[in-house]
Order: structure tokens, then C-alpha cells, then sequence
């Protein structure tokens, strides 16, 4: 057996879609007498959940604060010296180390940014080192199917300068059986959309994740404009052709005196007001997710909302788990939630990714990987959904290339797969 080692990490400060700076992280490998590079860069959210690994930002006058030069040198200095020599095809004692060099539960001394760039460097090296696409070498033989796309074609909340509280309209295309054909049915529907909003004179330009951003204002509205593109690209609003997502994010939402306020209208509601909103929703549209409809920390909504949607519809748990195995074991105990949103930067290192996946499953959880508003052209997302055996990817609208890249990595795929 040829040993395999780690020479060296070294990171760089790069940009993001959002034009602020993220971690780019390399690593070198040795592999008998041959040495392979590999890097992996970070993404960034912008409606980041409480409980998310610490993202670690220089502060001060250089890129407004946003700067990342103090996690490049984590990466640089002292994790580089960690993990030199160790076995980078031994994801967990990377991820251990990682940890144990850190000190804290959140990531924040040396950056969550930092850690998860290194840890994700390190798989790619290895994976490239012993001849093996990345979804097979995390993955195994099991690593054989795609996820559905739950592709988000209308913005509103923080990613968005329009008036919607939601903070994202997806579709989830379906009745096909190929990603490839799941994907051409989306971007269909993208383009319909883009048709139905001109003869409307509503704004066909894109937010954060390539959704459109039309100035309108209620949740009706913007589900009646996608329902009408669906039909209007040749399909049914429903189940078994192409059905609606939401993603509230409703942890934006959570008044300081209690209760809800919506964002932009400025409506407030109970927990309990709120989710009979959501049912109102749910009866009236061919709705089949909704993500992150009552807030992080309200445990007791989630169960109630759970208990009274959650056989009919998926409710998503994204800022609630925080790609915490723990968190997703506790939703699993209360009863919150049936599905799992899977941020890999939300947790720090491959290894809790994994093991969330694993926590999901072993709930009977369905397992969502995705994207952040602020993304790099990196695909490795659907290298990881693919490993994971994710049942959908959340890589925004079949536009800007930050979200393409994810898409076309997966045609790929599905291409050798075959
Ligand atoms: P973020 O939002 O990446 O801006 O946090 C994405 C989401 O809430 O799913
Ligand atoms: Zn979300």
C-alpha cells in the first residue's frame, strides 16, 4: 500500500458572489512518489442562523470589516503545521485535529471559515490522490444518486430589495427520473417566469441566488406569477410535475417582545397566527416545503407546526439545525421538523456534515444539501449531495454562474453515473 500524507495547507483570501471576500484554502498531498493539489473555498450566508459555527472576519477598514486575512493565516500557520504528515484520506482525525486545535464549540479562534476550507481541501487532495471523483472516494458504491434541484426562482426577504417577507420562492421539478430532465423542466420554468413578470412590467432582474426580485408584495402574489409560469412552460402545478417551495426564514423575523414580525409588510403574529398562515399558504398553492417557518429558538412552534403540517408537507429545519448533529437529534426527540437542511459551513468540518447526515437519517429525516447566498464558483457542493445521498440540492436559480456550477457538476455526474 502506498502511503499518503500531507505536505502542506496554505489558504488566500478570494471573492464571493456577493463581491466580499471568502477563504480559499489548497492542500498538497504526497501519494508514494507522486504529489497532488487540491483547493476548496468557502461560502457565506447572509441570513446566518444563532447557533452557526463562527465565521471568522478581520474587522476593521479593509473590505468594510469583511476581510479574511486573519483565517488565511490560521490556515497558513497553525493548521498547516497540525496536519502536515498526517493521512489525509483520514477525513475524522483531520476533523478531530482540526477541532482539538481550535478549542472552542463554535470554531471561532481559528475561524469556522478556515477550519471547513482545510477540511475540504484535504478530502479533495486525497480523493484526487487515489483516482477517485470526490462523491465516490466521501461516498462509496452507494454514492449513486442525484438529488432533486429545489431551485429558487423568486427572491424576497434579506436577498432581495423588493417587499416579500419569504425570503425565497423555489420549485421543485419532478416526474422525470434524471437530474438532467429535472433540471431542463426548472430552468423552463425560470424562463416562463421571466416572460410572465415582462407582460407584467414587474422587474426581471436577479437577487443573491439568481431568482428574480419583482416589486411584489404578498406571498399570494408571488406563488400565483410561479404557478402561472409553470403552467405557462407546459407543466402542472402539482406533484409529480413541478411543485412550490418556500424557505421563510422566519428566524428574521422573531420580535424582541415576543411573537412575529414580518420584515417588510411589518405584520405581526403569534406562533400560533403564523402557522395557520402557513396553512392557509399550503391549501392554496401546490406547496410541498416549507423551510424555516417559526424561528431558531422556538422549539414548542416547531413541534406545532410539525405536528400540524408535517404529514402532509416537508418542513425544513436550516437556522434550527444549523448542520448540528446534536441540534438534529434534539428536532428528532421533539418531534420538530421532518427534514434536515445540510450547510456545510454552518457546522465547521466534513466529518459533522456527515455525521448530521447520518443523525438525519437515522430520524427518518429527508436530507437537503445546499448553497449560501454568498457562493464561489466551487462545485463541491454536488460532489458532497452526491456523496451523501442528499434527496434534493438547494443551488439557487438556474442562473449566475456561482449557482450554474453546482448544476453542471451534477449533469456530469449523472453522466458517469451512466
Ligand atoms: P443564507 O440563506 O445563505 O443567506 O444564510 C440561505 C438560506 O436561508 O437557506
Ligand atoms: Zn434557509
Amino acid at each position: 500500500m502506498l502511503k499518503t500524507q500531507i505536505i502542506s495547507l496554505s489558504a488566500r483570501e478570494i471573492l464571493d458572489s456577493r463581491g466580499n471576500p471568502t477563504l480559499e484554502a489548497c492542500a498538497v498531498v504526497r501519494r508514494g512518489a507522486e504529489e497532488y493539489a487540491a483547493c476548496a473555498s468557502v461560502p457565506s450566508g447572509a441570513s446566518t442562523g444563532e447557533h452557526e459555527a463562527h465565521e471568522l472576519r478581520d474587522g476593521g477598514e479593509r473590505y468594510g470589516g469583511k476581510g479574511v486575512l486573519r483565517a488565511v493565516e490560521s490556515v497558513n500557520g497553525e493548521i498547516s503545521a497540525a496536519l502536515t504528515g498526517l493521512d489525509p484520506t483520514d477525513q475524522s482525525r483531520i476533523d478531530t485535529v482540526l477541532r482539538c486545535l481550535d478549542g472552542t464549540a463554535n470554531l471561532s479562534r481559528l475561524g469556522a471559515n478556515a477550519v471547513l476550507g482545510a477540511s475540504l481541501a484535504c478530502a479533495r487532495a486525497a480523493a484526487m490522490a487515489h483516482g477517485l471523483p470526490l462523491y465516490r472516494f466521501l461516498g462509496g458504491a452507494a454514492a449513486n444518486r442525484l438529488p432533486l434541484p429545489m431551485m429558487n426562482i423568486l427572491n424576497g426577504g434579506v436577498h432581495a430589495a423588493n417587499l416579500l417577507d419569504i425570503q425565497e420562492f423555489m420549485i421543485i421539478p419532478d416526474g422525470s427520473g434524471s437530474f438532467q430532465d429535472a433540471l431542463r423542466m426548472g430552468t423552463e420554468v425560470y424562463h416562463a417566469l421571466k416572460r410572465v413578470l415582462s407582460a407584467r412590467s414587474l422587474s426581471t432582474s436577479v437577487g443573491d441566488e439568481g431568482g428574480f426580485a419583482p416589486m411584489v408584495r404578498t406571498a399570494n402574489e408571488a406563488c400565483a406569477l410561479i404557478v402561472e409560469a409553470i403552467g405557462l412552460a407546459g407543466y402542472n402545478a402539482a406533484p409529480g410535475s413541478v411543485t412550490l417551495a418556500l424557505d421563510a426564514a422566519a428566524s428574521e423575523w422573531v420580535s424582541p417582545e415576543g411573537g412575529y414580525v414580518m420584515p417588510k409588510s411589518g405584520k405581526s403574529m403569534t406562533a400560533r397566527q403564523l402557522i395557520t398562515y402557513w396553512k392557509g399558504l399550503v391549501s392554496r398553492f401546490p406547496i410541498v416545503s416549507i423551510e424555516d417557518g417559526v424561528g431558531e429558538n422556538d422549539w414548542e412552534s416547531w413541534t406545532q407546526l410539525t405536528a400540524s403540517l408535517g404529514k402532509q408537507i416537508m418542513l425544513v429545519g436550516d437556522d434550527l439545525f444549523v448542520t448540528d448533529p446534536a441540534r438534529v437529534m434534539r428536532g428528532i426527540e421533539l418531534g420538530a421538523a421532518n427534514a434536515v437542511l445540510i450547510k456545510p459551513n454552518q457546522i465547521g468540518t466534513l466529518s459533522d456534515v456527515f455525521e448530521a447526515v447520518r443523525a438525519a437519517r437515522r430520524g427518518g429525516y429527508r436530507v437537503i444539501m445546499s448553497h449560501r447566498s454568498g457562493e464561489t464558483e466551487d462545485n463541491i457542493l454536488a460532489d458532497l449531495a452526491v456523496a451523501a445521498g442528499a434527496d434534493f440540492i438547494k443551488s439557487g436559480a438556474p442562473a449566475r454562474a456561482e449557482r450554474t456550477a453546482k448544476y453542471n457538476r451534477l449533469l456530469a455526474i449523472e453522466n458517469e453515473l451512466q
